[in-house]
């Protein structure tokens, strides 16, 4: 077993594929995603290409987004910029004209989002990610909507993570504070234990306090093994605990390295993090 409460043996334990030190060397990457560090990652949207609809126009280009076991890999960049875009386009919200997206190894672009859940994706989107007049309780159920067996056990380990979601259990999702909300949110997604979480702008509208709890409990559940993939507004604090991060720009792979990397570099300081 893998120690990762929150799976059987469904994850990908192949260490063989994790790189401990992050996603490598610091590169501008300016217009394309061609060949960002893309080799093996677990999850991975290589070089995606398309909008929304089938006329409508562009939105990513060339744009590459991944995570691999073990990682915490973060998505800043202005407003606009196609972050949730391409976190849709990786969970088949999105046609993707060109390019594809791959999970441990196999093409999945043409999946369907439910059939993205049953192969293993755990999705938290920017906007109406719970279900505010049904119970906190009643979410995480709905959560495990994929599931024939026995999710008592996840259940209790969701509560276990955040323990003011079995506090609240019997209150509708829509009372609780936005922080609480978005433990509702994460907490949903954990109950199809997914070999990979995505998470759009967890922290979106909390307090600087709430927020440093947030980040804590993400990082706990990358501890359990499962790879997250997330979005990031507040993008000082995220890049500090991001093994791997992106900067996308108008649908395009801007900046890319390691978490520490962009961090340091002047460019990304000046035009990204506020100097
Ligand atoms: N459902 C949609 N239909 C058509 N265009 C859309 C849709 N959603 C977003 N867009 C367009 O796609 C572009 C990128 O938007 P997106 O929401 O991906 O940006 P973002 O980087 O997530 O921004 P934010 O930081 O504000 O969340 C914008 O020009 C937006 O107007
Ligand atoms: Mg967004």
């Amino acid at each position: 077993m893998s120690g990762n409460p929150y799976q059987n043996d469904r994850g990908n334990k192949d260490r063989s594929i994790t790189n401990p030190h992050g996603a490598g060397t610091l590169r501008p990457s300016p217009g394309t995603g061609e060949g960002v560090h893309s080799d093996n990652a677990f999850l991975i949207g290589d070089t995606m290409t398309g909008g929304y609809g089938s006329g409508g126009p562009d939105i990513l280009h060339e744009c590459t987004i991944a995570v691999n076991p073990g990682e915490i890999a973060v998505i800043v960049g202005p407003n606009g910029a196609g972050k949730s875009t391409a976190m849709k386009a990786v969970f088949g919200m999105l046609n993707v004209r060109k390019g594809s997206v791959r999970l441990d190894g196999k093409d999945i672009t043409d999946l369907s989002p439910q059939d993205r859940v049953a192969a293993g994706m755990g999705f938290v989107p920017q906007t109406s990610n719970i279900f505010t007049s049904m119970t906190v309780e009643e979410n995480l159920e709905m959560g495990a909507f994929i599931r024939t067996d026995d999710f008592r056990q996840t259940m209790e380990q969701v509560y276990e993570l955040f323990p003011i979601l079995r506090e609240k259990r019997k209150q509708a999702a829509g009372e609780l504070s936005g922080g609480q909300r978005q433990q509702v949110a994460v907490g949903r997604a954990l109950m199809t234990q997914p070999k990979v979480l995505m998470l759009d702008e967890p922290t979106a509208g909390v307090s600087p306090i709430v927020m440093d709890e947030l980040f804590d409990r993400i990082i706990e559940v990358s501890r359990t093994g499962i790879p997250i993939l997330m979005v990031e507004q507040n993008a000082r604090q995220a890049l500090e605990i991001a093994d791997r991060g992106y900067v996308l720009v108008q649908g395009r792979n801007a900046y890319t390295g390691t978490g520490k990397e962009l961090l340091e570099d002047p460019e990304v300081r000046k035009s990204f993090l506020g100097g």
